[in-house]
């Protein structure tokens, strides 16, 4: 069953000096794509829509989200360019599950504790700073991707998703356990950056600050 030495390579790197809580990149590698060859969901943006749970899109240029389970519109943002992402139920594709299960049990967690979510987008397009609650392994399966990551000195123990915007104070924020002053709404310059072609993998740590950045499908 693969596990995971399919999602991050080296394995004993990511154990000892990664995994919780540092950021990693794993470099692509043709049989991470080579997995999920034939599995018809992935064939289209469209056949992904079909079985997304629940969908939303993340408007072009960070200017809001639209959350909705009518997919005939989820497409149509997709064409215009927004970025589109929806969570994956288990039994929809057997060989993700498979997937999932053997990351679990070689990290030591059981499968309820392991989620999947697709991302789409085409053409230039992205997600705005923010920092998630939950740990997160993210493979790239077309076009091309750049990732920026900085650690969060300010919440610790996040529970919901923070975005950040000008002038908001740590302190007031819901979702974590929070230091006083002002929350960074923009990437620090010395943050780390990996650039991900088809087959890369990155990993991000619960709270840690990141943005993407995509180019085509
Ligand atoms: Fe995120």
């Amino acid at each position: 069953m693969p596990g995971l030495s399919y999602i991050v390579q080296p394995v004993d790197v990511f154990l000892a000096a990664h995994w919780p809580d540092n950021a990693f990149y794993s470099a692509p590698r043709d049989e991470r794509l080579q997995y999920f060859e034939g599995v018809q969901e992935f064939q289209s943006a469209n056949s992904v829509i079909d079985v997304l749970r629940a969908t939303y899109a993340v408007r072009k240029g960070g200017e809001g989200i639209v959350c909705s389970d009518d997919r005939e519109l989820i497409k149509k943002l997709y064409q215009d360019g927004n970025t589109c992402s929806g969570a994956l139920s288990s039994g929809i594709i057997p060989r993700l599950d498979e997937l999932l299960e053997g990351i679990a049990r070689d990290i030591g967690l059981t499968k309820s504790c392991m989620g999947t979510e697709v991302f789409l987008s085409q053409g230039e397009s992205g997600v705005p700073m923010h920092s998630d609650w939950d740990i997160n392994f993210s493979l790239l399966l077309r076009g091309k991707k750049t990732w920026k990551l900085a650690p969060n000195r300010h919440v610790v123990n996040q529970t919901r998703q923070i975005v950040p915007a000008p002038g908001m104070d740590a302190g007031t924020v819901v979702g974590g356990i929070a230091s006083a002053g002002e929350l960074p709404f923009e990437m620090p310059a010395d943050c780390i950056e990996f650039h991900v072609s088809p087959g890369g993998v990155v990993f991000t740590p619960r709270g840690w600050w990141h943005q993407t950045t995509s180019e085509e499908e």
